[in-house]
């Protein structure tokens, strides 16, 4: 039984170290119960170690935390009745078919033959599994052992469920399909814990954000609380001719006086903008220059311009290696305050 109704997590100072690497160094988290939760992290952040801590598989080497009020340390077989981890479930036997599988975990949950027959043909259907349900669990791709995972999760609905990158390597389809169960188990009383690389993922789903970066929260709060701490308003350029991005950007810092940054995608440039008029400037600015637009907007900062400000470098792994640099050579840094 849940003892605390208002916090399905509440996290102190998590610490994990392996050898010499601080793995988690003091996470702390508060979700509170019937929300989406995201931690929004690069890959080695420590998301899934932290995971593991809250979940009672790793025992944490510093810290405390609490499922509902359970203490993970001195009562993990409570918190264990409380929580869902996906993952788990994929281990269960990997001869069996789809079907056999699901049936198998319901009749687990304690549901009739014939319910755990209906429940399991329901979900198949749902998560567009039907054609594939006679098929043994070894023969699946990774994006049907996710769906075949959370359909799993539908069946037992523990209060806490922690997705670990629910949609990692999956197609823009087959995600928006797991968002909407994501959505429908919260709406059905379940509070959701879920890691994700992906900013956009963080933003739809999640109520609030704690963005983890070398195994330290740099930043919480809501999506727009954290898009508002890096301002106002952003601006996206592509150019027709990606050579001249170097010019370009010289363009932006003579003009609107800030540095600008080179997206993931080729030829792309965003800079944070305080006052949108000054881009009437910017672009006779470029036309004198001869360097044409292809594409030009001002926008809300997208997340992962948060993420580049708030840890001064790009949450993608490629950009790592400059974001090193530019720290060493004093890159940006900034504080924001606990927005709690
Ligand atoms: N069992 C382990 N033994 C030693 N080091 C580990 C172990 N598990 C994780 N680590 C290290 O701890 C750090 C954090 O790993 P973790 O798996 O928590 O990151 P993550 O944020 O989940 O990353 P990803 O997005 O790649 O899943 C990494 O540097 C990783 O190499
Ligand atoms: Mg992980």
């Amino acid at each position: 039984m849940p003892k605390s109704t208002e916090w399905a997590v509440e996290a102190h100072g998590l610490v994990k170290v392996f050898g010499d690497n601080r793995a988690v160094d003091g996470v702390d988290l508060s979700v509170r119960t019937g929300t989406v939760y995201g931690v929004l992290g690069p890959n080695g952040a420590g998301k899934t170690t932290t995971i593991r801590m809250l979940a009672t598989l790793l025992k944490p080497d510093g810290g405390d935390a609490t499922i509902f009020g359970h203490d993970i340390r001195r009562e993990p077989q409570i918190v264990r009745q409380l929580i869902g981890v996906t993952g788990q479930y994929a281990s269960v036997d990997e001869t069996l078919s789809a079907t056999e599988n699901l049936v198998l975990f319901s009749r687990l949950n304690g549901l009739s033959r014939a319910d755990s027959r209906r429940k399991s043909a329901e979900l198949l259907e749902e998560f567009g599994l039907t054609e594939a349900a006679k098929r043994p669990l070894k023969n699946f791709s990774g994006g049907m052992r996710r769906r075949l995972d959370l359909a799993a999760s539908l069946i037992s609905q523990p209060p806490l469920i922690f997705l670990d990158e629910p949609t990692t390597g999956l197609d823009p389809r087959t995600r928006s399909q797991m968002w909407d169960t994501i959505r429908r188990l919260v709406a059905t009383g379940s509070t959701v814990l879920l890691t994700t690389q992906y900013l956009d993922e963080a933003d739809q789903l999640a109520d609030r954000i704690a963005v983890i970066d070398r195994g330290i929260v740099v930043a919480e709060g809501t999506a727009t609380e954290l898009k508002n701490s890096v301002g106002s308003a952003s601006l996206l350029l592509k150019l027709a001719d990606a050579a001249n991005l170097q010019r370009a950007r010289l363009a932006i810092l003579d003009v609107l006086g800030v540095e600008s940054v080179l997206t993931p995608e080729a030829g792309r440039i965003t800079a944070p903008m305080s006052d949108p008029d000054t881009v009437t400037d910017l672009l006779l600015r470029l036309r004198e220059e001869g360097i044409a637009v292809a594409e030009l907007s001002v926008q809300q900062p997208t997340l992962d311009e948060v993420f580049l400000a708030l840890t001064g470098h790009s949450a993608t792994e490629e950009e790592a290696a400059d974001a090193a640099k530019a720290a060493a050579a004093g890159g940006p840094e900034r504080e924001l305050e606990d927005a709690r």
